[in-house]
């Protein structure tokens, strides 16, 4: 099969080709007018802080592309968490802007954002700890009006220890199955993006290898993942992109092997 974008060329690049052939699909939601070289959800440039507090960030920029799994590391207090919020509206954005799909969605609340596609399980509070597994999964779906039975058992397939303690109260749950109710509520609405702060936070590291594996398996779905870890290792391991904020800036960034490979990241971020 001949393909004319790439006659005498000799470029490979994947998407200077689609760009030219025309064929690339907008995925639904998003506008036709994207440009391919943006990524799916960028916070680009973000500079702001908390209410009329000093900035927490500057210049930051974070990003994952379609089909990708993009890590956010850094320090306690780096402003990885303020990272996620100001992508996911919970800030004010004082200069820079958040984009999904091409769009400006900077002024958009956290609300018309879920409804846009974005997923997001927060670092802390993120289930209701009375309510049952099923209850958590059904509040989840909140946004929907059709009939969510189906995202219902993929979620279970996904986690089917979930499905086991579908009637008992999220809260007796052990902090792993806990961070499954999460990821799990946040699949209900059939985000387009999922954005998990710390997922594996307080978890024993076999537990932590088996959140990472599904958390692949969410991405192999075809959602792309932004994530904050604090295990960077690990999580730069499975990571398309890595990102090391310090003090609310990009100290470093590239692909999750190149920060793994980078002598000051080792020596800095990664215990040598
Ligand atoms: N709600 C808030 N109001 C005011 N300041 C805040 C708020 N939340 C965080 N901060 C401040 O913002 C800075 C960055 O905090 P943030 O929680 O984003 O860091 P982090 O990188 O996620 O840290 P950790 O690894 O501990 O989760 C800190 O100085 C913190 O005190
Ligand atoms: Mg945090």
């Amino acid at each position: 099969m001949s393909n004319p974008y790439q006659d005498d060329r000799g470029n490979t690049d994947r998407t200077i080709t689609r760009a030219g052939g025309g064929a690339l699909t907008a995925s639904p939601g998003t506008k036709g007018t994207m440009k391919p070289a943006e990524a799916f959800l960028i916070g680009d440039t973000m500079t702001g802080g908390y209410g009329a507090g000093p900035d927490i960030l500057h210049d930051c920029t974070v990003a994952v592309e379609r089909g990708e799994i993009a890590v956010i590391v850094g320090p306690n207090g780096a402003g990885k968490s303020t990272a996620m919020k100001a992508v996911f509206g919970m800030l004010d954005v004082r200069q820079g802007s958040v984009r999904l799909g091409g769009e400006d969605i900077t002024d958009l609340s956290p609300q018309d954002r879920v409804a846009k596609g974005m997923g997001f399980v927060p670092q802390t509070s993120n289930i209701f700890t009375s309510m049952t597994v099923e209850e958590n999964l059904e509040m989840g779906a909140f946004i929907r009006r059709d009939d969510f039975s189906g995202t219902m058992a993929q979620v279970y397939n996904l986690f089917p220890i979930l499905k086991e303690k579908r009637n008992q109260a999220a809260g007796e749950l052990s902090g792993g199955q806990r961070q499954q109710v999460a990821v799990g509520r946040a699949l209900m609405t059939q985000p387009k993006v999922l954005m998990l702060d710390e997922p594996t936070a307080g978890v024993s590291p076999i537990v932590m290898d088996e959140l990472f594996d599904r958390i692949i398996e969410v991405a192999r779905t075809g959602i792309p993942i932004l994530m904050v870890e604090q295990n960077a290792r690990q999580a730069l391991e499975i990571a398309d992109k890595g990102y090391v904020l310090v003090q609310g800036r990009n100290a470093f960034s590239g692909t999750g092997k190149e920060l793994l490979a980078d002598p000051e990241v080792r020596k800095s971020f990664l215990g040598g």
